[in-house]
């Protein structure tokens, strides 16, 4: 039955090898097990709020909050779309987007995360291309910006494959313990260029109409 009142349910985003969509309180198990199985060596830190330092029950219920308040706060000034990505079936990791003013500033953010055992597969490539095609084809788009700490390599390198310009750094507490982020940005331009060259795989959308007044979209 499609969702009509939350027509952000039916969302889908389609990449040759994944699927994006929003994840229903079903699917929480399947992610918290992704997590529980581990994101990244315990001694080091890639995100800025360091929610996997919790443990248990306590990971758990923070990432429960995390999806609940996601949707519970949702409005079109300010939204953040934590997508569940899965591969064959099976989940291998999380692409969110958020936009803070969409309507008027047309810019969204990226974050993401594929668990330990799925990583160096090309899959935080693909799933990021997939919600930048979101954001830019589905929603209309002028800007996406991403960040990292500087000595994720990773999350550098996928920004940087994929077209995006390097936008400055900024320093932030990582632990408590002041580090040095890069910043990256995409423009509408740079994301037409991209795909022009080949650079990003063939990403489809389904379900995008019927969510574009609640993301400030329409
Ligand atoms: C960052 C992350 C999402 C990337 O996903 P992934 O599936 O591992 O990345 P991919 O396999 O798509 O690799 C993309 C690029 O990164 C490079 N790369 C992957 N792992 C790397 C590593 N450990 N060191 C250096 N480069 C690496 C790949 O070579 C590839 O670059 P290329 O296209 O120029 O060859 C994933 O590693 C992750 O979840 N890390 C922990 C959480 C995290 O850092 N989230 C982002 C916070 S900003």
């Amino acid at each position: 039955m499609p969702n009509a009142v939350w027509p952000l349910f039916d969302l889908r985003i389609r990449t040759p090898r994944l699927e994006l969509r929003l994840p229903t309180d079903d699917d929480f198990p399947a992610l918290l097990d992704v997590i529980h199985a581990g994101i990244h060596p315990p001694d080091t830190m890639p995100f800025e709020i360091p929610w996997t330092d919790a443990e248990g029950d306590e990971l758990s219920r923070e990432s429960m909050r995390f999806w609940w308040r996601s949707r519970g706060e949702l409005t079109a000034e300010d939204w953040h779309l934590p997508f569940m990505v899965s591969m064959a079936g099976k989940v291998v990791g999380s692409q969110g987007v958020k936009g803070t003013g969409f309507p008027a500033l047309r810019e969204v953010e990226t974050g993401s995360w594929v668990g330990m055992a799925y990583q160096g597969q090309g899959i935080g490539k693909e799933m990021r291309a997939a919600v930048l095609h979101f954001a830019f084809a589905g929603l209309g788009a002028e800007v996406a910006r991403s960040g990292a700490w500087a000595d994720n390599a990773a999350s550098i390198a996928v920004s940087r494959a994929l077209g995006y310009e390097d936008d400055g750094t900024r320093r932030g507490l990582r632990r408590d313990v002041p580090a040095e982020q890069v910043r990256f940005r995409m423009t509408r331009e740079g994301w037409e260029d991209a795909r022009a060259d080949r650079r990003h795989p063939v990403v489809t959308l389904d379900g995008v109409g019927p969510c574009l007044a609640l993301l400030g979209a329409a």
